[in-house]
């Protein structure tokens, strides 16, 4: 029998052309590692629901950040634990605040890249990512008012920056937080601070470890009034729309493993580098499922990785920087 193919793709999948021919990598330097740093504590716990993540207090902040650069990981994104909540989370944006004492620390005496959340739900008593001002059990239409939090995380994103921070990154789905930020730290004459908005970020239920891990889960009531519906693409495209006009200068979808094609439509419909942010649920399912044997940590995880890349991501926060940096 005499088969005529002319097209046979096997032949550059042989040990030798394979990597030459390979299309996407990801290096340490593409990683931002996650740091939760604690204010109500003097000792680091591991948080159990991120195997080999721990909250670190203000004095291991950076010990912390000099282990993530000894990997190779460059960028770290700043997350606080505070000593105490309020309604308005006023210790969001308190210049001896956990982020800010962390932030001041961490570049005065390390070389990372400093990029800061910028949210309220761990600060807030009822954990909710901006101001709230009744009760969910008196009122069943209870929403974050919109408006009104857009001063406080103005104030938020001033101080981190204030204290040293080289990038803010908003994540609380407030509609108009690039404009108010971007204005807020214009006029403070922070004209070269990046904003890397939380563009496209949806009410997911892989936030769950991260939750248990900044103590920031709601108290009543879901975010699902402001973050977006897993179901929606036009939507996202409209989200990093407004957030370009604004002036965000990296837009960040956010999950990544299940949104990889809001990766890709991100990427290919705008001109700023993408952010996919491989959040705590991914992780903690891919160690789960390692841990009993049934997939391989690392290999999964790289895997994920190359993925987000091929989607179109140009950077990738990720709780695995530090393991895999190595191994890339
Ligand atoms: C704060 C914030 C959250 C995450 C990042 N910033 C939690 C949330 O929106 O509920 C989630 C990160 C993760 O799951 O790894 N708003």
């Amino acid at each position: 029998m005499n088969i005529e193919l002319t097209d046979r793709p096997r032949r550059l999948r042989r040990d030798g052309i394979r990597s030459l021919v390979s299309e996407t990598s990801v290096t340490a330097q593409d990683l931002v590692a996650p740091v939760f740093i604690d204010a109500t504590t003097t000792t680091r716990t591991p948080i159990e629901s991120m195997p080999g993540h721990e909250r670190v207090p203000i004095e291991d902040a950076v010990t912390r950040v000099e282990e993530i650069r000894e990997t190779g990981v460059e960028a770290v994104m700043v997350f606080g634990i505070p000593a105490e909540k309020d309604e308005r989370g006023s210790r969001a944006w308190a210049s001896d605040g956990v982020v800010q004492q962390a932030v001041r620390r961490i570049t005065a005496e390390t070389d990372a890249y400093v990029i800061t959340d910028v949210c309220l739900c761990e600060y807030t008593t009822h954990g909710h990512c901006g101001v709230v001002e009744s009760d969910a059990a008196t009122d069943p239409t209870l929403t974050v008012k919109n408006d009104k939090t857009l001063e406080l995380l103005i104030k938020t994103a001033v101080s981190h920056v204030e204290a040293g921070a080289e990038m803010v990154a908003p994540s609380s789905m407030t509609d108009g937080m690039i404009t108010a930020i971007r204005t807020a730290l214009d006029e403070t004459g922070h004209t070269d601070i990046p904003i890397m908005s939380y563009a496209a970020k949806y009410e997911s239920a892989f936030y769950g470890p991260f939750r248990d891990a900044a103590d920031g889960a709601p108290a009543f009531g879901d975010r699902r009034h402001y973050q977006m519906d897993p179901a929606n693409s036009q939507e996202a495209k409209r989200e990093v729309r407004l957030d370009v006009e604004a002036g965000a200068d990296v837009l960040m979808v956010k999950p990544a493993l299940a949104y990889l094609d809001i990766v890709n439509t991100v990427s290919s419909n705008f001109d700023r580098p993408v952010a996919a942010y491989n959040v705590s649920g991914e992780y903690a399912m891919v160690h789960a499922a390692a841990d009993r044997g049934w997939v391989d940590l690392e290999a999964t995880a790289v895997e994920s990785l190359i993925a987000m890349k091929r989607a179109g991501a140009d950077l990738i926060i990720t709780y695995f920087a530090e393991k895999l940096a190595n191994q890339l």
